[in-house]
C-alpha cells in the first residue's frame, strides 16, 4: 500500500525538495502552495522521476481550503498518512517589498501575515490532517515547520519568532493530545538554508553567512531538511514524538563572544 503525504509550501525551495525526496520513495504527494506556478514544478519533477503527485493551488491561511484540499488529497489518492506544513517565511511572505522590522516599526498586516501562515497554517493541517488520520485508525505523521528563531529569537523578528517559537509548543501539546491514535507529532528547526536566490554566497558577505556562521563550515541545503522529513516520516521514527529537531549544523550553539 502507497503512503500518502499533503505537503504545504510544496511549491517552495524546502517543499519541492522535501515533496520529490518523499515521491521517490514511493510516498504519493498532494503539492499545495499558494503558488500555482511553482506547483507545476514540483509536480513535473516528480513525475518525471515516476512519483506520483496531485498539485493543489492552497491558501493555508484559508481553514476551509484547508480541509477542502485535504478532503480532495483523499479522494484523489484513497488515503492520507503523512502531514507536512512547510508553507512559512518571515515578513517577506507579506509582500515581496516587506522588510524585517523592529517591534516598534512592525505593520499590523505584516505581523497578521506572518502568524496567520506560520502558526495558524499548522494549526489548520494539522487539525484537517489529524481528522483524517484519527478516522481511518492507522496512525499518522505530522510535522511541522519552526526554526532555530523559533528557538532563541531574533532582533527584527519578533513577528517570525512568535509564529516559529509557537510552532515548537504546538508540537508539544498536539503530540499529547493524538499519541493516543499512534499519530506522531514533531517539528523541524533549520538554521540558515542557503537560498542562493536570496544570498548570494559568491560575495564574501554571503560565503562567510553561508559556511561561516555553523560549526561544521559547510552549507546547509534543501535535501538536508528533506533527509530529515523523510527520516520522521518513516516507520524509522515511530518512537519519537513531541520534539523539535534542529537542523543548522551546530550554529545555534554559539554565544556572542564565545568559542
Ligand atoms: N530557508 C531557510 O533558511 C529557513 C530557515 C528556517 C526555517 N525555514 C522555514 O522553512 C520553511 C520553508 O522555507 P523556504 O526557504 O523553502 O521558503 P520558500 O519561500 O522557498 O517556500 C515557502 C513556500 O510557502 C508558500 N506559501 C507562502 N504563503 C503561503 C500560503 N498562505 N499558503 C500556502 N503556501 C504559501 C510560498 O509560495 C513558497 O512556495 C518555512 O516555513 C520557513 O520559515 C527556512
Amino acid at each position: 500500500m502507497n503512503k500518502v503525504a499533503f505537503i504545504t509550501g510544496a511549491g517552495g525551495f524546502i517543499g519541492n525538495e522535501t515533496a520529490t525526496t518523499l515521491a521517490k520513495s514511493g510516498i504519493a504527494i498532494a503539492v499545495c502552495d499558494i503558488n500555482g506556478s511553482a506547483i507545476k514544478e514540483t509536480v513535473a519533477r516528480i513525475e518525471a522521476l515516476g512519483g506520483k503527485a496531485f498539485g493543489r493551488v492552497l491558501d493555508v491561511t484559508d481553514p476551509q481550503d484547508v480541509d477542502a484540499a485535504v478532503a480532495e488529497t483523499v479522494e484523489t489518492f484513497g488515503r492520507l498518512d503523512i502531514m507536512v506544513h512547510i508553507a512559512g517565511g518571515s515578513s517577506r511572505i507579506a509582500g515581496e517589498n516587506v522588510k524585517a522590522a523592529p517591534l516598534v516599526e512592525l505593520d499590523d498586516f505584516v505581523l497578521d501575515r506572518v502568524l496567520k501562515v506560520n502558526l495558524y497554517g499548522a494549526f489548520y493541517t494539522s487539525r484537517a490532517a489529524a481528522r483524517v488520520m484519527i478516522k481511518q485508525g492507522e496512525g499518522g505523521k505530522i510535522i511541522n515547520f519552526s526554526s532555530t528563531v523559533g528557538l532563541n529569537g531574533l532582533k527584527n523578528m519578533t513577528d517570525y519568532a512568535a509564529a516559529k517559537g509557537g510552532v515548537i509548543s504546538f508540537t508539544k501539546a498536539l503530540a499529547k493530545e493524538l499519541g493516543p491514535y499512534k499519530i506522531n507529532v514533531n517539528a523541524i528547526a533549520p538554521g540558515v538554508v542557503c537560498r542562493t536566490n536570496v544570498v548570494d554566497i559568491t560575495t564574501p558577505k554571503g560565503h562567510a553567512y553561508a559556511y561561516d556562521t555553523n560549526l561544521l563550515g559547510e552549507q546547509c541545503t534543501a535535501e538536508d531538511i528533506a533527509n530529515l522529513v523523510e527520516f520522521l516520516a518513516s516507520d524509522k521514527a515511530r518512537f519519537i514524538t513531541g520534539q523539535t529537531y534542529v537542523c543548522d549544523g551546530g550554529r545555534s550553539l554559539s554565544m556572542k563572544g564565545t568559542d
